[in-house]
């Protein structure tokens, strides 16, 4: 378990409030098991293992009844459980951010906002973007240069081809200071699809970290298997004999 260091401590919100439809699972997928583990445990446990890890909230559907039982069965000691998710995920982060004021959570701590479906991050990633963001005036995310060629779309064909250069991947983590990202979310209104935007909305600019392409959002139903096919991977390289 990460101890609290106040010279870099931070709080980490998860919107786990989404219903996961594209990875037509019947199910919310941040409860898919994989190696016998909901894919939240795995996201929580990067974080848990991280120093400086304060007090987080886990933002879950009103009407949720299964991340108790999941934090009963795998305990992560710094996150409590909030049943505020509203209808869009910038509703909430931004939900999850207030429960994080009401706990005394002062404005001006860093908040890591982190989806519960991208449960390949790793302690290292986390790392990275801790140290290239505390002592930014803004915050920043973690990110990837496109990599494939863009095209925009035109009644199921190509339209035209989109110049890549420049243009990232917007991952999470996002790191931001809490006063600054409640105020630019509840500016921003429900619609933005992440928190980078609502910061860039109220005329900042977001830094961005360098990031790996393993840390993809859980999506589609393929993307489970490749998820399980990386943590087993994993599991495989730290547990087999030297
Ligand atoms: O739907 P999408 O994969 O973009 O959702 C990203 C994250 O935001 C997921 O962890 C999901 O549970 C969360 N979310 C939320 N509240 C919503 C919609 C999505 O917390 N209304």
């Amino acid at each position: 378990m990460a101890t609290e260091n106040p010279m870099r401590r931070f709080h980490v919100v998860i919107p786990c409030a989404g219903s996961g439809s594209r990875v037509s699972m019947g199910s919310p997928k941040q409860y898919a098991l994989l190696n016998g583990v909901p894919m939240v445990v795995h996201t929580l446990r990067v974080f848990q293992s991280v120093l400086g890890l304060a007090q987080s909230v886990l933002v879950v559907a009103p009407d949720d009844s299964v991340m108790g039982d999941v934090l009963r069965q795998w305990p992560q000691s710094e996150f409590f459980v909030s049943h505020t998710g509203g209808a869009t995920r910038a509703q909430s982060v931004l939900a999850g951010l207030n429960a994080l004021i009401d706990k005394g959570v002062g404005p001006e701590e860093w908040v890591l906002v982190h989806d519960a479906a991208r449960c390949l991050l790793t302690p290292a990633l986390v790392e990275k973007l801790l140290l290239a963001c505390f002592e930014d005036q803004v915050g920043g995310l973690l990110a990837l240069p496109l990599p494939d060629t863009l095209k925009e779309e035109s009644h199921g064909r190509v339209g035209k081809t989109l110049d890549r250069f420049g243009k990232w991947l917007a991952q999470t983590p996002q790191m931001f200071r809490l006063g600054m990202l409640q105020q630019a979310l509840v500016s921003a209104g429900p619609s933005v699809t992440d928190e980078a935007s609502a910061i860039e909305n109220a005329g900042l600019s977001p830094l961005l970290v360098p990031s790996a392409a393993f840390n993809f959002k859980v999506t589609y139903a393929e993307d489970l298997q490749m998820a399980q096919a990386i943590l087993s991977d994993r599991y495989r390289s730290t547990h087999s004999p030297t």
